[in-house]
């Protein structure tokens, strides 16, 4: 059992674990720690200690263990920001797979600053209105933003029967069951007893479109009237030429969390595969190009599936070019970006770890590619490829060509990927995934 599995073990069983002063602590209700599981608690000490410390760290605000930390635990958050490492830590690309848990539903809910950004856009728009909430999630969180911005009725759409009854249970709870009706279905079939002036969600990715928001919002339109808006209303991811530090580069690899999900993810695929890949803590210094349009969804109109982007870029320093950062510049209305290299957001950049080894490159040189997405077999989720050359000043060319797949079978297909999987914890949960698929 991984250190997650045990602890989510122990949370089902209503026992509490959290750090203070250093120590573990637990509370259990009575009857329920046991001898033996004690003793497993004891040998795993250090174990835990380790994971809760990692987990608070990666919710900078400690989302992660809220529900076992005792409140006056909580650091502030400059206080942790301050003691935030800068070593980079790879993700997998979670959005586009149905991975979602407590842990990302937390972070979701708990993203003020995504929030705050939502919040814009609904007060300026949903007041006395019918409103449409597509994937409402867990905790019915922008569905609760609109009953608060007095929309006159919220019909709130969720897939996942599990997060559909925990979204039914918190606005029972809140009293607000008169004003937001949950429906239980896949967005794209259900249907909604009148149609809505506004359409809100947040089905959008690392990059914008990997979790199929083009084709669940195109659909979408059919439930809102002819004049009907979208929140938010445009995705805009862009790309740059980065330069990663050696360190990371020499020792690739996941920490225990992130190894955790994409576990999840083969598992749930049935194989491991070169999954997209998201850094946290990325530094904008990294950047050593201008910056460009990868992918532009317009929710304002129907979006299209397949699309084709010129990408120019010029070099700004002598350097070298180790691959492109992709990120999320989502719209929630006209004027108020969610740019996620400003700030850290539940989305991170996303890395195409294009050249590894890494070409020198000098400032001057330019970068013209074709970025290109299309909808992978599934008709859901995107696959796409940027192919180009880097010219140089000096005349010379270097052609590339890079397609980051949503779970094609393509596993340690290139040097990046070779190194980061023979070097990674996942190993062992690979095999274990390689096993399932067989059997
Ligand atoms: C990124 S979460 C967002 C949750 C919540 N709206 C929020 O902003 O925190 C996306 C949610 O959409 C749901 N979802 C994805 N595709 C859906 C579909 N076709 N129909 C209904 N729900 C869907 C997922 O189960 C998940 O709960």
């Amino acid at each position: 059992m991984t250190t997650v599995e045990f602890l989510a073990s122990l949370k089902s069983s209503g026992i509490k674990i959290w750090i203070e002063d250093d120590q573990l602590r637990y509370r259990a209700p009575k009857g329920v720690m046991t001898s033996d599981l004690k003793q497993e608690l004891v040998e795993r000490k250090t174990e835990i200690l380790t994971f809760l410390k990692q987990a608070e760290d990666v919710m900078s605000d400690k989302r992660l263990v809220t529900d076992v930390v005792p409140q006056k635990n909580v650091k502030s958050i400059s206080q942790v920001e301050c003691e935030k490492p800068s070593q980079i830590e790879l993700w997998p690309s979670l959005a586009e797979f149905f991975v979602y848990d407590e842990f990302l539903y937390y972070v979701l809910t708990n993203d003020q600053r995504r929030n705050h950004s939502y919040k814009v856009a609904i007060n300026r728009l949903v007041k006395d209105k019918v409103v449409v909430d597509i994937g409402t999630g867990k905790d019915a969180i922008l569905a609760r933003f609109c009953a608060e911005a007095n929309a006159r009725k919220v019909y709130a759409i969720e897939m996942s029967e599990k997060y559909y009854n925990s979204a039914k249970a918190c606005i029972n709870k809140l009293g607000l069951s008169d004003k937001i009706t949950l429906i239980l279905g896949d967005a794209t079939k259900v249907n909604i007893p009148e149609l809505a002036d506004v359409c809100v969600s947040e089905i959008v990715g690392s990059i914008g479109g990997v979790e199929g928001a083009a084709l669940i919002l195109n659909n979408a339109r059919r439930l809102l009237k002819e004049d009907g808006v979208m929140i938010p209303a445009r995705s805009i991811t862009k790309i740059a030429g980065v330069c990663l530090p050696d360190e990371f580069l020499q020792n690739p690899s996941f920490t225990e969390i992130p190894a955790y999900y994409t576990r999840k993810i083969f598992e749930q695929v049935g194989y491991p595969f070169d999954l997209r890949l998201c850094l946290r803590h990325f530094s904008k210094s990294s950047i050593i190009s201008t910056s460009s349009i990868f992918e532009d969804l317009n929710f304002a109109g129907t979006i299209e599936t397949e699309y084709s982007n010129e990408v120019n870029l010029t070099i700004l320093k002598d350097s070298r070019l180790d691959g492109f950062v992709v990120w999320l510049n989502l719209h929630t209305i006209e004027g108020e970006v969610i740019d996620v290299l400003e700030h850290e957001y539940c989305w991170l950049p996303v890395y195409f770890p294009v050249f590894s080894p890494g070409i020198q490159v000098s400032e001057g040189d330019k970068i013209e590619a074709i970025c290109s997405g299309w909808l992978c077999d599934n008709n859901l989720n995107p696959d796409y490829k940027i192919e180009g050359s880097v010219i140089k000043k000096t005349g010379k060319t270097i052609e590339f060509e890079y397609s980051s797949y949503h779970y094609k079978m393509a596993f340690q297909q290139t040097p990046f990927y070779k190194k980061l999987f023979s070097q990674s914890v996942i190993n062992f949960n690979i095999n274990s995934a390689v096993t399932t698929a067989i059997t």
